[in-house]
């Protein structure tokens, strides 16, 4: 991979680096932070599967710390699109000639590297596919920043996993909140279990990760009760034990959370909606702030 300033996982960022980037989104959404000497950068989205909080709230950042958008197009406006008309390879070199950092989304995980090893510019991460390898490192950004936000700090905190632990906001959260003093619940529920090389990462950096048997401990024991969605073919199967409704959060604590990287459709009812603990929202309006943080940043270690 070339020495550009890609974001691609947020692994590469330590407790350090992670507190700066929230501590300029902070700056941000306080109308604070000096703008980016950004005037004439260009971000273009490359997004090879659909989104609506990511890409809008990257283009909304871009324009906000003074940088300019490409227009919007969607992937069958590509021709990189999944007849492979155009190899990745090509198409992130070509891209790469009309923007100054590329925001990208693709449904396998491999494809990420592919794009960012052919790009001149800075890659950003926004998802690459599911399990091993995929990451969705702005999302655990949202999410850290979100949590802070209300509790005013991450350590000491008890995070509760609802949902499929294979999935890329939750693989990037808990990668995340490795760097805090934290204690991590998840089920026991064979399907939506932590990959290997997940539970191996997280030991090392010796996190307290507990397993639960029930849903319902999970939702009392939490300060957190973040649902990262199921996967569409085990909704059927576990969609009632997995979904939240406000009936079900009355057994958690009084100032408890609840997040979702969105959509949530059979993840959590619309009734939560109105309870104290719903902050999905809440993140994905953070979205903007955060990613105006990780723009800087970028454009910035790229030379202004
Ligand atoms: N959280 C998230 O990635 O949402 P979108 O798919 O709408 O970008």
């Amino acid at each position: 991979m070339s020495d550009l300033c890609h974001f691609l996982t947020v692994r590469n960022l330590d407790r350090h680096q992670i507190d700066n980037i929230l501590n300029s989104a902070h700056s941000y959404s306080k109308g604070a932070a000096p703008q980016c000497p950004t005037g004439k950068k260009l971000l273009a989205s490359a997004f090879f599967e659909p989104s609506l909080r990511t890409q809008t709230s990257f283009e909304a950042a871009m324009i906000r710390i003074g940088g300019h958008i490409l227009g919007a197009r969607s992937t069958s406006g590509s021709r990189a699109n999944a007849s492979h008309e155009e190899s990745l390879s090509d198409s992130a070199r070509v891209m790469s000639g009309y923007a100054d950092v590329i925001v990208f989304r693709h449904g396998s995980a491999a494809a990420l590297k592919v794009y960012a090893d052919h790009s001149e510019v800075p890659v950003i991460n926004a998802g690459n596919g599911n399990g091993s390898e995929a990451e969705h490192p702005t999302q655990a950004l949202c999410d850290l920043y979100t949590i802070k936000q209300h509790f005013g700090q991450i350590d000491g905190l008890t995070v509760g996993i609802v949902g499929s632990l294979q999935k890329r906001a939750v693989r990037s959260l808990l990668h995340a909140l490795s760097n805090y003093k934290v204690r991590i619940l998840i089920p026991n529920t064979a399907p939506i279990r932590i990959l290997l090389e997940d539970e191996v990462y997280l030991s090392e950096r010796d996190v307290d990760l507990i397993v639960l048997d029930s849903v319902e401990d999970l939702i009392k024991a939490s300060d957190v009760i973040y649902h990262g969605g199921l996967a569409a073919d085990w909704q059927q199967q576990l969609g009632e034990e997995f979904f939240l409704t406000a009936d079900r959060l009355k057994g958690a604590r009084a100032g408890a959370i609840v997040m979702h990287p969105m959509p949530r459709p059979g993840s959590i009812s619309t009734d939560v909606d109105k309870t104290i603990h719903a902050k999905y929202f809440d993140c994905a309006k953070n979205g903007v702030a955060v990613r105006m943080a990780v723009l800087g940043r970028v454009l910035q270690a790229e030379g202004g």
